[in-house]
């Protein structure tokens, strides 16, 4: 399409390439320098930052409209781009400046609420409020751009491949994905709910069933749960269905969409295939089911060099059917004092661990609290088990298995950051197989899917339904980035009987099983294809890439901690009239004004702020 932009190209474009030429510019007043007979002005706009000047032999007019300009005023620029006589090598435009001609003030700004710069130290109801000042900041134009990057090298991807994009319904009915539901009230039904999608998952197994045979869409997901760095209550998945491929060939179009991603995004060559690893490897070597293989200091299991030790801690542990687990930090023995061990020993609580035994080791000593226990056959073994060379803290936990992988996963990620060995600029990606196919929810009380319901067991696994069904493995995997969980999936069921099974396994009873899930069990009878897929967090795919610690640094307008929205004050009352209309009565005690809306979510964004401080990604 012919160029119907008069400006001649971004403020952060004009390098010496343009030198000598007229260019027009449009972009906000970062900044105005007067010296009294010179005006420098730094122009802005999404792509970076060019200097204008305005001097005296520019004309009174011109100078006089460069005194007016403030902060965040947005203007026309038109002049000629000449070099600098003073380069600045910080700067892509750095040699050049542009000589004005003309300048236009098309709107003028208040003073904003935070400077647009990286570092601000604005809370997150400022900045959410104003969210729109809040993505000028060229880090936040940065992250978002990347998203917009990401989704393009995806739609590429996938149509090169033959896949087909298929729109599924964000009114829809419950799938359970372990998450709560967002509910949407009919009016055309009183008392009936839609609910937003937790994902498509059930529309794409029944696209598969249709004959579409592959499928993608990046799909907008809706799960009420609590909120966490790496969750929002709405998101996007990169959602695709495959018919007639294995594990390997839907790990095999992944990989092809990772490794172009990597490739036009970021302009990494990701190499593959992809490391697997077990599921039980993983929590065994990393304490949890998300490793971040960026560094090792590993977990390593001790029980056979405590079982019958004299610190009744260990070996009754051991004793218990439990186990002793550490990890050794390098240069762990100086940087960690006794108070900060305790600081540790007092985190690690809330994995319900009961202690924190340590040791350090150095010039060939053993010392701390539980050293005096540790014979000299101890010692040698674990000299051998953590290769030791001095200088290391050693901490323990002794308890049940999964006490001490959590705990040890967190200590573990607590001491990579906090020593420095979590390498900058560098992404590890890694596949997490052969899982189990249940877990039990100590919160529900009972087992739930470890993936989801529609999960195929493995050959083993779909005898053990009938007998024994929570020690059936999954065909199942997750994709890993940055110890962070990208992605899941798994091949599916696709036969009527086993998926009677499954439902029956997770208590289910019949008549509730074809309540809920009628029109899949006899979607599989009427020539169902086997198939499976797979589902990528683009927000967490985006955070990760963009090398931030939140999702909502790469989303346009997220919502706070607290899943609300500070700018717009979603969610909000609404009017009577409208709740009449949907047959709804609200609790008294729920009624609120606009003030009272208001207030709650100040009262909210001061106990987030209080929680987050760190929410400030610079
Ligand atoms: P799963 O529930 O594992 O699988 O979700 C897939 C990926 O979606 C991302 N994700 C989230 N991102 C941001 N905020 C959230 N609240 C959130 N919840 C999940 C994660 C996760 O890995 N239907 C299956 C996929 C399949 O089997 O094909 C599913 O939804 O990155
Ligand atoms: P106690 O004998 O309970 O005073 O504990 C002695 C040390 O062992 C303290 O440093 C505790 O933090 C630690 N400790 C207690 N229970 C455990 C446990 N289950 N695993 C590891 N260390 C523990």
């Amino acid at each position: 399409m012919e160029h119907m932009d008069k400006r001649t190209d971004y403020c952060g474009n004009i390098t010496s390439k343009y030198e000598g030429q007229e260019v027009t510019l449009y972009g906000w007043v970062q900044r105005v320098r007067n010296l009294g007979n010179l005006v420098f002005i730094d122009l802005r706009d999404r792509e970076g930052i060019v200097q204008v000047v305005v001097n005296k032999d520019s004309g009174k007019d011109l100078m006089s409209v460069a005194d007016e300009l403030g902060s965040e005023y947005v203007i026309e620029v038109k002049g000629k781009v000449v070099k600098r006589s003073s380069v600045n090598p910080d700067m892509k435009t750095g040699e050049v400046e542009v000589d004005a001609t003309e300048i236009d003030i098309l709107n003028k700004s208040k003073v904003p609420p935070f400077e647009i710069k990286n570092d601000i130290t604005a809370n997150e109801q400022t900045r959410l409020k104003y969210r729109y000042l809040d993505l000028r900041r060229p880090t936040l134009q940065r992250a978002i751009m990347l998203r917009a990057k990401i989704m393009r090298a995806v739609h590429e991807f996938f149509d090169e491949n033959g896949f087909i994009d298929i729109e599924t319904p964000i009114l829809g009915k419950s799938s359970p994905e372990g998450a709560r539901d967002y509910l949407v009230p009919s009016r055309i039904y009183p008392g009936s709910f839609y609910a937003l999608p937790q994902s498509p998952q059930l529309f794409k197994q029944l696209l598969m069933g249709a004959g579409f045979d592959k499928y993608y869409q990046l799909a907008r997901c809706f799960r009420d749960e609590d909120l966490r760095g790496d969750r929002q209550p709405e998101f996007t998945q990169i959602d695709m269905e495959t018919s007639f491929l294995d594990e390997e060939g839907v790990q095999a179009y992944t990989e092809g969409l990772l490794k172009k991603v990597m490739k036009d995004v970021m302009g990494i060559d990701l190499k593959t295939p992809i490391q697997r690893i077990t599921w039980e490897e993983s929590m065994n070597k990393y304490g949890c089911d998300k490793p971040d293989l960026r560094y090792e200091m590993f977990i390593h299991d001790l029980s056979s060099i405590f079982k019958d030790s004299d610190f009744k801690v260990f070996s009754g542990a051991i004793a218990d059917g439990g186990f002793v687990k550490g990890i050794a930090v390098k240069g762990g023995a100086d940087k960690y004092s006794r108070k900060d061990i305790d600081k540790k020993a007092d985190f690690i609580k809330r994995f319900h661990a009961k202690g924190l035994a340590w040791v350090k080791y150095e010039d060939g000593e053993f010392t701390g609290p539980v050293s005096r226990f540790l014979t000299d056959e101890n010692k040698e073994a674990l000299k051998k088990e953590f290769d030791l060379e001095g200088g290391e803290l050693i901490t323990f936990i002794a308890d049940k298995w999964k006490v001490c992988c959590d705990s040890l996963d967190h200590l573990r990620r607590e001491f990579a950051k906090e020593t420095g060995i979590i390498p900058k600029g560098v992404f590890k990606f890694v596949w997490v197989v052969d899982w189990p196919l249940f877990e039990y929810d100590e919160g529900f009380g009972r087992w739930i899917a470890a993936h989801h319901p529609f999960t195929m067991p493995d050959d083993e696994g779909i005898k053990l339904l009938d007998t024994d069904p929570h020690k059936a493995h999954a065909r199942s995997y997750d994709i890993v980035m940055n110890g962070d969980e990208l992605g899941g999936g798994s091949i599916r069921i696709h036969k009527r009987s086993i998926q009677e099974k499954m439902l029956k396994a997770l208590g289910f009873t019949e008549k509730r099983a074809y309540e809920q899930f009628g029109y899949l069990l006899d979607a599989l009878d009427m020539g169902f294809p086997p198939h499976a897929g797979l589902a990528i967090g683009l927000d967490r795919f985006a955070m990760l890439l963009a090398e931030k610690d939140n999702i909502r640094d790469v989303t346009a307008f997220p919502k706070n901690a607290s899943a609300s929205e500070p700018m717009m004050h979603a969610p909000a009352p609404v009017a009577k009239q409208q709740l009449d209309d949907l047959g709804i009565l609200v609790e008294e005690k729920y009624h609120e004004s606009m003030e009272e809306t208001e207030a709650r979510l100040e009262k909210e964004a001061e106990e987030d702020a209080k929680e987050n401080s760190t929410w400030n990604e610079d």
